[in-house]
């Protein structure tokens, strides 16, 4: 929650009492050398004891809530008929407004699921952005994803506080390009997470629908990082300002024929599932379930699992949850600001994002800005951030590099994780890294996976850079931190 303080600055505080804690360490910079270069400079790749503020993920990594582990404590492990999934299917029901519920082990999942059932080969996939397993799984089944996006999505420096909506005349154009039914669906991803965690606003949402439904072309909604999109709807959208953030999540679900979300993310939990109202889409999804994933009432989440994310999706609408990480979020990204850091604006969800392009505008996409950036922040910090940019998309059929719309460097916040003294500290190593970006050079490939390379490829920092960046560090603050 934001809270004023006397002398008219906005304060992130937290909502909640930290009762269970893990300790961390700060390893130092000569460590942190040795990690990344046996990381093959990708963050994925290191260990979590050589990091002192994981920040390259909101998924799976949030704090849960005292309700949530108690929940686990009663679950029920029938293989079939299991009571934890009935209160799972009542959460669904009552807070989102689905009467059917298909649980699979986590997003991707679902993901593939409906790629199986609505993705045919020559088929048009349309989204107001893309995710990268979602791409992969639409294009895997023979599908083209196309991005519809507004003028201000890519903008690094924008004001618009809607940059996840869908542009209709875009939209109207491709269904009279391609035809209703070679489209399989429009996707709309909630607070679009690789334009830097951007929402899209109701009005847009159910202009979609209208648009959509007169053709007879479903909507579904990505709905993993759904609370934040709410959140900012009722903070941004001038006729949601009195609604409450569960009413706003409701009159969202009423837009979308097929619900499906990541449950790792505003959840707080590790799982997923795929939610309707349309008998015949949940009877086309359902025989697969079993096939891919398990049962109908686990698919392939514990029972343990079940439980806490049946008590998180009723969590996740109340205001200080939905909250808990967009203000501390937007706090990082206002402190970016004030100290000339290229942060993407306006604040988003998930995580605060620095524009690599801008940050190291000397290092050119082809040697990856976004991966050479997303190291160093490591190299000075001890904090872990995920590159978003060249590396995350793969080569095209003829083995060209595609080079990404945007080079971001993400830095998540996991709901209820961090604090403001780590978002300061973090701060202030990009503030010094910003003035020393020089010394930061480019990268190349020495280990390539020919799909979502950037989950175990493995890299080299030109003119070895890293140990001259550690010097540099070193010169500054001593070999202890
Ligand atoms: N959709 C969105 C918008 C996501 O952000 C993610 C995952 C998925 C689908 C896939 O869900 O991980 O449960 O299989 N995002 C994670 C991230 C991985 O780090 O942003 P999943």
């Amino acid at each position: 929650m934001r809270i004023k303080l006397s002398d008219g600055r906005d304060l992130p505080i937290e909502m909640h009492k930290v009762r269970i804690v893990q300790q961390t360490t700060l390893p130092p910079a000569e460590q942190r050398l040795r990690a990344i270069t046996e990381a093959g400079y990708n963050t994925f790749l290191l260990r979590s004891r050589d990091i002192f503020i994981d920040m390259l993920t909101d998924s799976g990594t949030n704090a849960m809530s005292d309700n949530q582990l108690a929940a686990m404590m009663v679950s029920d492990d029938a293989y079939a008929g299991g009571e934890s999934f009935y209160k799972l299917a009542d959460a669904v029901r009552e807070v989102l407004g689905f009467e059917f519920t298909l649980p699979c082990h986590q997003g991707r999942a679902a993901e593939h699921l409906l790629a199986k059932v609505f993705v045919k080969p020559g088929d048009q996939v349309l989204m107001n952005y893309h995710f990268t397993t979602t791409k992969a799984h639409f294009e895997l089944a023979g599908g083209t994803v196309h991005e519809i996006y507004g003028p201000d999505a890519l903008k690094t420096d924008s004001t618009n506080p809607f940059k996840g909506n869908l542009d209709l005349q875009k939209l109207k154009d491709l269904i009279a390009k391609f035809g209703a039914a070679k489209i399989s669906f429009v996707r709309m991803e909630a607070t679009t997470n690789l334009i830097g965690g951007q929402p899209f606003s109701l009005e847009n949402l159910k202009a979609v629908r209208a648009i959509a439904a007169a053709n007879g072309i479903p909507v579904v909604l990505d709905a993993s990082l759904i609370s934040e999109n709410a959140y900012f709807i009722k903070r941004r959208e001038k006729a949601y300002q009195q609604t409450s953030v569960a009413d706003i999540t409701r009159e969202m679900m009423g837009q979308a024929d097929i619900l499906y979300m990541s449950g790792r993310k505003s959840a707080s939990v590790r799982g997923g599932l795929i939610a309707t109202n349309i008998r015949k889409h949940f009877d086309a999804l359902r025989p697969w379930l079993p096939v891919y994933e398990g049962f109908l009432t686990y698919g392939g989440m514990s029972s343990k699992e079940i439980e806490a994310m049946a008590v998180g999706i009723r969590e996740m609408v109340d205001e200080a949850v939905a909250s808990s990480s967009a203000d501390l979020i937007e706090y990082f990204v206002n402190e970016m600001v004030k100290r000339e850091i290229p942060a993407v604006t306006p604040p988003g969800g998930l995580a605060g994002h620095v524009d690599a392009m801008r940050f190291l505008p000397h290092v050119p996409q082809a040697q990856y800005t976004a991966g050479a950036m997303t190291a160093a922040i490591y190299l000075v910090s001890g904090a872990r951030p995920m590159e978003r940019g060249t590396i995350s998309m793969d080569r095209d059929a003829k083995g060209n590099d595609v080079l990404s719309d945007l080079e971001l460097s993400r830095l998540a916040v996991p709901r209820r994780v961090y604090s403001v003294s780590h978002i300061d500290y973090v701060v202030d190593r990009l503030a010094w890294l910003h003035k020393n970006r020089k010394l930061v050079k480019g990268l190349r490939f020495i280990e390539e996976p020919p799909v979502l390379r950037f989950f175990m490829g493995r890299l080299e920092p030109l003119e070895n850079w890293g140990a001259k960046l550690v010097e540099a560090f070193k010169a500054d603050f001593g070999p202890e931190v």
